[in-house]
């Protein structure tokens, strides 16, 4: 027998009883008199004690010869230590051995596999099978797999059925590009692998399934940022028979249930908000709204503001950091010069002091005088002791900038707290947005998202306004779901194909399938999807979903360990018929 505990199993209750334990050397410390090996595996680590004065010299031979990470077994008595240690689960006993074995070897690894290692991102990622070792990372993957386990329960209880669809499709439009798999036996054709499995699910409503969900796989062909990976994975879920509030309350419910049972918190009946109130008030679709801190559009106290920067601005918007009035020049010149990077892109920063003793101190004191000044101040219902932000200029791109201002400011006052979830939905999505760059609509969702019943007749007249009953659930700024009614008429799904610029024929040729079988008894439908990496890393409070996935891409959309992608022999190539031609 190779083991009959683990090393994180031993208590005192177990002195005296003869054991075998496996795993890996974590370390071996040796005193002369005394020899400690520390014996890990994925429950824990157990000391095994020598005392060379007793011991057979075989066994003190086997253990000086152990490096680090050697794969061993040790059969021995568990004894009381006499020294205790409360630092790991074990440490009231140790193990007396009577026979070591080495059941395999092991070269120096290239990091210390330590909580706190010394490991850069791209060693570990090259010897991820050695990351995974290390607690921090087994523990995330642990905690994905209490979420997957606690979503498949809610879900089943509410009689959802998990469908596998799928893999090798044809392109799914969800706005990224595909991944395309050549077909040897039908040359000079591709599969696509799904982006999502959304027209699947639909069909399944039209086969009368009714409810439907899937944790799956999900490819997109995207620049990677450190919420998104090229191969990511959605709890996936549709409904038949039912109305928006049917799913917001049944996955509201979900995410309550994730929060009770893996994190034991109690997470309140989530807010709502429209699109138009999140960008009015956040400059975000997925506002963060761990704190307040909203948008205050600021208007002139006279006809103009005497100050041309914001009376040439289409918007002059800000926000109130409370109590930050002392904020040292040096911290708003950092803030200013935030504002200015091109990712953000504001020409400038306008701030003002509100001091303690009620004086207002700004950067264009030029400009205003003190009663203006206090204007301000009121518009921005500042109080003595707060620090007013204000940007102005175009009118999407300054709330843009403000928004990325705005988290700045969450961050450095401390206000985003990882341990602390505020989870809301936002709704009332428009249904089309209209693309400079090629010069037609797109969908906001999808394009099999419904238009709101009472904006149907505005698709002819004025497609822009049109809104969807389409939503998002954020948690904590991050948007962890989506989804939206779905189209279920052939007519209507014909007209959205027409309006984002397909014709009769390509509508065809690309969503036939799903449009035919509209007239063969579709029910209404609707559902929506988590990003379940996005939501395990919300769960370890971390923002990367690297860290949450046994074996991730890095940010090239490389698997440095496996080197993939990687070029494929002349005969392989020539078999698909897609011989690279010079
Ligand atoms: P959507 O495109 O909004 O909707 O995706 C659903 C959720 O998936 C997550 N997500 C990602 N996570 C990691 N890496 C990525 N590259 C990535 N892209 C998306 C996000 C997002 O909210 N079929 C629809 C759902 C529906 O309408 O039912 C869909 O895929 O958390």
């Amino acid at each position: 027998m190779l083991r009959t505990h683990t090393c994180g199993e031993l208590r005192i209750k177990n002195v005296n009883e003869t054991v075998t334990i496996s795993g890996w050397v974590q370390g071996v410390r040796d005193k002369g008199s005394l020899l400690w090996i520390d014996l890990r595996d994925r429950y824990g680590i157990t000391q095994v004690t020598i005392e060379t004065e007793n011991a057979d010299k075989q066994i003190i031979d086997t253990a000086r010869s152990l490096g680090r990470e050697f794969v061993i077994s040790v059969t021995g008595k568990v004894a009381e230590r006499y020294s205790k240690t409360d630092k790991i689960e074990t440490g009231d006993i140790e193990i007396t051995p009577d026979k070591i074995v080495i059941l395999n070897a092991a070269i120096t690894p290239p990091f210390t596999i330590e909580d706190e290692t010394d490991g850069g991102d791209d060693i570990r990622m090259k010897y991820r099978y050695l990351d995974l070792r290390r607690n921090p990372v087994r523990k995330n993957l642990e905690l994905r797999h209490r979420i997957a386990i606690e979503t498949r329960n809610y879900l089943d209880k509410l009689n959802f059925l998990e469908v596998e669809t799928p893999v090798l499709i044809k392109s799914t439009p969800e706005g990224a590009r595909d991944f395309v798999v050549p077909s040897r036996m039908n040359q000079g054709e591709f599969y696509a692998l799904p982006q999502s499995p959304q027209t699947f699910k639909q069909l399944l409503m039209v086969g009368g399934f009714d409810r439907y969900y899937q944790i799956v796989k999900c490819f997109r062909d995207e620049d990677l940022r450190a919420d998104r990976q090229p191969e990511f994975t959605q709890i996936d879920c549709e409904m038949a028979f039912v109305e928006q509030e049917d799913i917001l309350q049944t996955f509201e419910g979900l995410i309550r249930h994730l929060f009770k049972t893996v994190k034991g918190i109690d997470i309140p009946t989530l807010s709502r908000m429209t699109y138009a109130d999140a960008m009015k008030f956040y400059g975000n679709d997925k506002p963060d709204i761990r704190f307040d801190m909203k948008f205050k559009p600021l208007t002139p106290k006279g006809e103009t503001y005497g100050f041309p920067v914001f009376d040439n601005a289409r918007l002059v918007v800000g926000i109130c950091a409370k109590g930050a009035a002392e904020y040292t020049r040096k911290q708003l010149d950092e803030l200013t010069e935030f504002v200015k990077r091109p990712q953000i892109g504001a020409t400038g920063l306008v701030y003002a002091r509100y001091n303690a003793d009620a004086t207002i101190k700004s950067s264009v004191d030029k400009f205003f005088n003190e009663e203006q000044l206090k204007h301000i101040a009121s518009q921005m219902d500042a109080q003595p002791g707060d620090l007013i932000l204000i940007l102005a200029g175009e009118e999407n791109k300054t709330r843009k900038a403000l928004s990325e201002l705005r988290l700045e400011m969450g961050t450095r006052l401390g206000l985003r707290d990882k341990n602390m979830f505020a989870c809301h939905w936002v709704i009332d999505f428009p249904m089309l947005e209209w693309s400079e760059e090629t010069s037609r609509f797109h969908a906001m969702h999808h394009p099999f998202t419904s238009p709101k019943p009472e904006d149907i007749a505005m698709l002819d007249t004025n497609p822009g306004a049109v809104r969807a009953n389409a939503y998002d659930m954020v948690i904590n700024g991050v948007e962890v779901g989506g989804g939206s009614i779905r189209i279920f008429n052939k007519q209507l799904q014909a007209k959205i194909f027409e309006l984002l610029g397909f014709t009769k024929e390509d509508a065809q040729a690309q969503f036939g399938f799903l449009m035919n079988a509209f007239e063969f008894g579709a029910p209404p439908h609707g559902g929506l999807a988590f990003g379940f990496d996005r939501l395990c890393s919300l769960f370890g409070g971390a923002d990367v979903i690297r860290d949450f996935i046994a074996f991730p891409k890095n940010n090239s959309g490389r698997d440095v360990m496996i080197d993939s992608p990687s070029p494929i022999a002349k005969d392989q190539l020539d078999e698909l018929g897609i011989g690279l031609k010079k």
